[in-house]
């Protein structure tokens, strides 16, 4: 999105506002009543794409704003039959460009013209969505992804029947630390040696704690184990599981840990 000058912008959140109305009165937007948050994710494009994802199945209803986050918000859906989704919009104005071209750049999965933001944001989401199926198929616990359009992606919603998200292990330490590190390592090895993947961002803020069981999360920057900075973001995931788990009183070093993943 470019700068807008005061006039466009006060124009592009009235175009934004009425946008919202008719998706309201369709009543896609049920609980999203917080215009601040709507207008600032629901450029116009976006709300065209959210159309287009509400005819595929995946999408009824937009019911609540479970997370901001800098780049990205996730929202809580319901999908044709009622069951919750989730919902990650991220937002192009406000997106690292460097940094995901950094990370896309030496994927041999992306060839993409890096010109164009726009385009740089779109296949970050196209990424997030192929790790998280690559991690999903071989039996790595994430959120099932269910589709993914431009700067939209759907998943699985992690959360209790009535529609509670799950913590994050940082909001709620694990009850039983050690089964939940070993449970982490087995999940760890598993996007290793099977998804052939590293995380990258891995630590407590991106581990879901559903019932006790781990829930990987947040796996857009997930590298393939060949790309240069594979082993970097590997040694920066096992020391930040080893002292976050040190917190929790399960002490490790880097070295176990490593080990357990990579032998
Ligand atoms: N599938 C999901 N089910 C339930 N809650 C989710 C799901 N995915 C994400 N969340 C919630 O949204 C938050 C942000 O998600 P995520 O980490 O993927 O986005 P992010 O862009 O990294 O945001 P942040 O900058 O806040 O870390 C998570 O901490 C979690 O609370
Ligand atoms: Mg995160």
């Amino acid at each position: 999105m470019v700068e807008l000058s005061a006039d466009k912008k006060d124009k592009t959140f009235h175009e934004v506002d009425s946008a919202l109305e008719r998706l309201k009165s369709e009543k896609r937007l049920k609980g999203v009543e917080d215009r601040r948050v709507a207008s600032e994710v629901f450029d116009k494009r976006t709300l065209e794409v959210l159309y287009k994802l509400s005819n595929t199945g995946y999408l009824a209803i937009l019911d609540g704003v479970i997370s901001t986050g800098k780049e990205a918000n996730v929202f809580k859906g319901l999908d044709d039959n009622d069951n919750f989704v989730a919902v990650k919009i991220y937002r192009i104005a406000t997106s690292d460009f460097r940094k995901m071209q950094y990370y896309i750049q030496g994927d041999p999965r992306f060839k993409v013209k890096m010109s164009n933001k726009r385009q740089i944001v779109h296949t970050w989401v196209n990424k997030e969505f192929r790790n998280l199926k690559r991690a999903y198929e071989n039996g790595v616990r994430v959120p099932k992804p269910f589709v993914s359009r431009e700067n939209i992606l759907i998943m699985e919603f992690i959360g209790d029947i009535e529609g509670n998200p799950a913590p994050t292990l940082r909001e709620a330490p694990p009850l039983y630390p050690e089964e939940m590190f070993n449970k982490i390592i087995y999940y760890m090895r598993l996007l290793y040696r099977e998804a052939r993947l590293v995380h990258g961002d891995l630590s407590a803020f991106n581990i879901l704690n559903f019932d006790e069981e781990p829930v990987i999360i947040d796996i857009s920057q997930a590298v393939v184990v060949d790309h240069p900075i594979a082993g970097e973001l590997l040694e920066r995931d096992i020391r930040n599981i080893s002292r976050d788990f040190k917190r929790f009183g399960v002490s490790s070093t880097p070295q176990e840990i490593r080990e357990k993943i990579i032998d």
